[in-house]
């Protein structure tokens, strides 16, 4: 154990802007192509090669890259109405965005002990509508994937990961990511690889891509991995082959989004990949040192635990207060956040603790599990500008918590 911490602040998160990022964005200003081009294609190219995909298609948010993942199930049959399965539980964007890619979210339960879908309780949730299932890897921790691939092969499905928070995690030896059919990460500032604002899908599936590809950019026919035109303003030969004038870019073959990546936001991401061991490593050993002290906290706190067969994506530290516990939640952020460390709460049951799923006509208890942790769960985080004294300092302040609270 590391000496005695003193009083520290612990902020939630962070992003790491390298020097060469700074070189990229001013080259990138000095030649005003700001928009979409060589610089987001380059991105992609690294992102996928980091997983060992085929393919990358970067956008404007995690969001963005759940609903198109999601909305590309359209051009291979897919009706509107249709149903995903996805977990109860997650930062509510997963649930959105099943909405807006025109389908109706069917919610399952989660385990508690791994945060994440309970795969027990898929099968019961299959109809004649279902087309897909959308595991959230909750805190970078995999969603147990051969049960629920297996699942969607018995009944036809496709399987797209929400890995929004699982950056550099892995599951039976494989990237989170390369899983299944598609997968859909944040690149928001609190993630491991960040664009500041930003998402990106990834897949194995070219076709899959190419229509990402027409999604991201109002549904146009423009399919290309590189754009001539955007990238280094060439004549592209594909442009008038429609006849009678019309520009391939006129041409809207879906009902599309407006949702690209800028060369800005490339150039951060770029830089970000350059040192994204150096951050993962760091992350894992803060996340590690905390999971593996955690115990002494039982029985009334619990976090999740590395398994033999995964690799957490260190994202933060979840913790539950348990039924045993005679203190409250919000005695427990208050007491942090008043001693320099900051919270989040670790979500909520979308379908029944989220106003705007109401209408959907689920009731409170439903999801018990879900629920709970809704109710008692909070994360802290573990990002590259902390070190294992901000760990300990985070112990050692939620012992003096449990001396004074635990009665
Ligand atoms: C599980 C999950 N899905 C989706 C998202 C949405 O990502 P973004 O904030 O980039 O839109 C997040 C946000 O971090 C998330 O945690």
């Amino acid at each position: 154990m590391l000496a005695t911490a003193q009083r520290m602040v612990v902020p939630f998160g962070t992003i790491s802007i390298p020097e060469t990022s700074r070189e990229r964005i001013g080259e990138i200003l000095q030649t005003k192509r700001v928009s979409s081009g060589k610089y987001v294609r380059m991105f992609e190219q690294k992102f996928a090669d980091l997983l060992g995909v085929k393919e990358a298609v970067a956008l404007s948010s995690g969001t963005d890259a759940d609903i198109l993942a999601l909305a590309v199930l359209h051009d291979y049959g897919a009706r509107r109405g249709d149903e995903i399965i996805l977990p109860a539980l997650s930062f509510v964007a997963t649930g959105n965005a099943v909405l807006h890619a025109g389908f109706k979210p069917v919610f399952v339960d989660i385990d508690r002990r791994t945060l994440n879908i309970d795969v027990n309780q898929i099968e019961d949730a299959v109809t004649e509508r279902t087309r897909a299932i959308m595991p959230v890897h909750l805190m970078g921790k995999p969603a147990d994937m051969n049960p629920i691939l297996a699942i969607a092969r018995r009944h036809g499905l496709e399987v797209i990961e929400d890995a929004a928070e699982a950056h550099g995690a892995e599951y039976q030896g494989k990237p989170v990511g390369s899983l299944a059919d598609m997968a859909a990460f944040s690149l928001y500032v609190a993630h491991i690889i960040s664009t500041v604002e930003g998402g990106i899908v990834t897949t194995d599936r070219e076709d899959f891509a190419e229509v990402l590809r027409s999604l991201r950019s109002h549904g146009r026919a423009c399919k290309c991995r590189q754009c001539v035109l955007n990238s280094t303003q060439a004549h592209c030969p594909k442009r008038f082959l429609g006849g009678n004038g019309e520009d391939i870019r006129f041409v809207f073959e879906r009902i599309g989004y407006s949702t690209k990546m800028n060369e800005l936001e490339a150039a951060i991401g770029l830089s970000n990949m350059e040192i994204y061991r150096e951050i993962l490593e760091k992350r894992r050993q803060n996340l590690l040192y905390a999971l593996e002290r955690f115990s002494r906290f039982h029985p009334y706190l619990a976090t999740i635990q590395e398994e033999a067969h995964e690799k957490i994506g260190p994202h933060a530290i979840p913790i539950v207060i348990q039924e045993e516990a005679s203190f409250s939640r919000a005695d427990l952020t208050h007491y942090l956040e008043e001693n320099g460390i900051e919270t989040r709460t670790l979500f909520a049951s979308m379908p029944t603790q989220c106003a705007g799923f109401a209408y959907l006509g689920y009731r409170e208890g439903q999801f018990p599990n879900a629920e709970y942790l809704g109710k008692m769960g909070i994360h802290i985080g573990v990002h590259q500008d902390l070190g294992l004294e901000e760990m300990e300092f985070v112990l050692q302040t939620i012992s003096r918590f449990l001396e004074v609270h635990q009665r």
